[in-house]
């Protein structure tokens, strides 16, 4: 008998649906799988007969094939298991007549005992199910709260916990209850840090920074000794950065779940990411790939921080690797079975030593480097990804007051708050400038026609410029950067107030052009 039901494999970030024929005839046993199936769908099989039999539900013994369509397309992963097993329990008449399988999509994994078990990319698959306009999606029970972002009138979302349930439902006994609303985002969770700015003693100057970065979304670098707190605070930068929204928390939600990184019965991603990855990993960990591919670690950290710590101990292809996407917001990898884009919008936040022993410059520390070493360790980083940093900062050691005070610090609620006013200025200065993509817009990402519309430099700012780039013998690409920093620091200072010209956010003055030279630490040595 031919059964027909629906369920989805994944590609990239997203997921495409998979059509199961299932005909079964009486002949010799036998069980045959077509339509490019992986080593894994290949394998389903067995776990399909033992699940069966287990469950009490025995196959009998007869010739089943199934078709996977599209069948031109590769398809690997056990979340095939189910919508397989469901369409073969309907030819073998174990599943009425009358359970429609038709406008429904089936996803998850079998054990041999019959329990459905969470796969990766959950959300992806019932987003695909949901878009082709299915009525019903079946996911594991331990993947529902992500599947949940799939529900709408039309699409009912169920979370499965075992095969007896899911077929007891199907012959209409006993009804799963299925999902009721939507993933719920909500604010306090997304800005619950266990980190908080209030830790960080001292400083001044390096939250300072990070604040213009945050405000600006500019990249940002940290150097200093060993012990200052450029981890701890390169660590609470998400905790200053805007809330999520509901559609970037789907969409970091999605990659995190491809990558197998949501736990079960785990909750959407509703908090901005902080991936910190060792410096010996591989390229293809960094940017994502694979023969299935896979996301990086710069897609990990879509809509948040990804932070290299000990910068110069990156090697060089690693830092090649980062330039496009750091240009693009995304990433495309080709494989022969197609082109996967994975979207990679992060804040880049590095850290390092300002020398090999970690001591140049160092209050307290001696540096044992000489001057050429200190030069060498420097020329470490990439010229071209330093050239995407807009903002360099040294940070010394915290001193003893400092750190034995017991005063807290300026929280990152109130820091975020200025962040936020700050981005709120810029927002409405590229929404009337006519960007359609005004709401992802930031300083950091404008280019010389923007520069040249919106950082405009009076006489006085003119002259600090000029002086700074003999004193400090700044390099012409220095130049953009600074203007886009102090367009942050002009943003944050001027809280929306607009002066004569009708500038939103104000005029750069002076002051503002003074800060942002102060935050290219590095050009010195170049
Ligand atoms: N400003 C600070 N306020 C409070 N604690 C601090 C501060 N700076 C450093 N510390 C303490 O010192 C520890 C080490 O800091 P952290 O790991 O951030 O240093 P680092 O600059 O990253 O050093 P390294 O170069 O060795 O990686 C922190 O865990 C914290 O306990
Ligand atoms: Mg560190």
């Amino acid at each position: 008998m031919l059964s027909l039901t629906y369920t989805a494999a994944l590609f990239g970030i997203d997921a495409f649906m998979v059509t199961v024929e299932c005909n079964t005839k009486r002949a010799l046993p036998l069980f045959e799988i077509v339509g490019l199936p992986g080593t894994s769908v290949k394998e389903s099989k067995q776990r399909i007969m033992n699940c069966a039999s287990n469950c009490g539900f025995p196959i009998p013994d007869m010739e089943v094939t199934v078709n996977l369509a599209p069948a031109d397309r590769h398809k690997d992963g056990s979340a095939l298991d189910l919508g397989i097993l469901v369409a073969l329990l309907r030819s073998a008449a174990i599943l009425p007549e009358e359970a429609d399988l038709s406008s429904s999509c089936f996803i998850g994994e079998l054990s041999f005992t019959g329990e459905v078990r969470a796969v990766k990319g959950v959300l992806s698959m019932a987003l695909a199910a949901r878009d082709a306009g299915l009525a019903e999606i079946y996911v594991p029970e331990g993947n529902v709260k992500e599947a949940a972002a799939a529900l709408t009138d039309h699409t009912k979302v169920y979370g499965v916990k075992n095969v007896p349930e899911l077929v007891a439902h199907l012959r209409g006994e006993a009804r799963i209850r299925g999902v009721t609303e939507l993933p719920k985002i909500d604010v306090d969770k997304r800005l619950d840090f266990l980190e908080d700015f209030s830790q960080i003693k001292g400083q001044i100057r390096a939250r300072r920074a990070v604040e213009i970065a945050a405000a600006g979304n500019h990249n940002l670098l940290l150097i200093g000794p060993p012990g200052s707190g450029k981890s701890m605070i390169s660590k609470r930068i998400p905790t200053i950065l805007p809330a999520m929204t509901y559609d970037e928390a789907i969409e970091t939600t999605k990659l995190h779940s491809v990558a197998g990184l949501i736990p079960e019965n785990g909750d959407i991603v509703t908090r901005r990411p902080f991936r910190s990855p060792h410096h010996s990993l591989s390229i293809a960990s960094l940017v994502g790939g694979g023969a299935i591919p896979m996301p990086g670690e710069i897609s990990l950290a879509h809509n948040g921080v990804l932070f290299l710590d000990e910068l110069p101990e990156f090697n060089k292809a690693a830092s090649e690797a980062l330039r496009q996407p750091l240009e693009d917001q995304k990433v495309t990898i080709t494989r022969a079975a197609g082109r996967v884009t994975f979207p990679s919008s992060f804040m880049l936040v590095c850290a390092m030593n300002p020398c090999k022993c970690g001591y140049f410059g160092s209050r307290r520390g001696t540096c044992t480097c000489k001057p050429a070493d200190v030069r060498a360790y420097l020329s470490k980083i990439s010229g071209p990804l330093l050239d995407r940093i807009d903002i360099q900062m040294e940070m010394p050691e915290v001193d003893f007051t400092e750190i034995s005070s017991s005063e807290a610090s300026e929280s990152s609620a109130a820091i975020r708050e200025r962040v936020e006013a700050a981005r709120e200025i810029s927002r409405e200065r590229f929404r009337r400038a006519g960007y359609k993509e005004y709401s992802t817009m930031s300083n950091a990402k404008m280019n010389t026609d923007d520069l040249r519309r919106f950082c405009e430099l009076d006489e006085d700012c003119l002259r600090i410029m000029e002086g700074s780039f003999k004193r400090m013998n700044l390099s012409a690409r220095a130049y953009d950067r600074i203007l886009r920093v102090a367009r942050t620091i002009a943003d944050l200072d001027n809280g929306g107030k607009k002066d004569k010209s009708g500038v939103i956010g104000g005029r750069i003055t002076k002051k503002h052009v003074m800060e942002a030279v102060q935050m290219r630490a590095l050009d010195k040595y170049w």
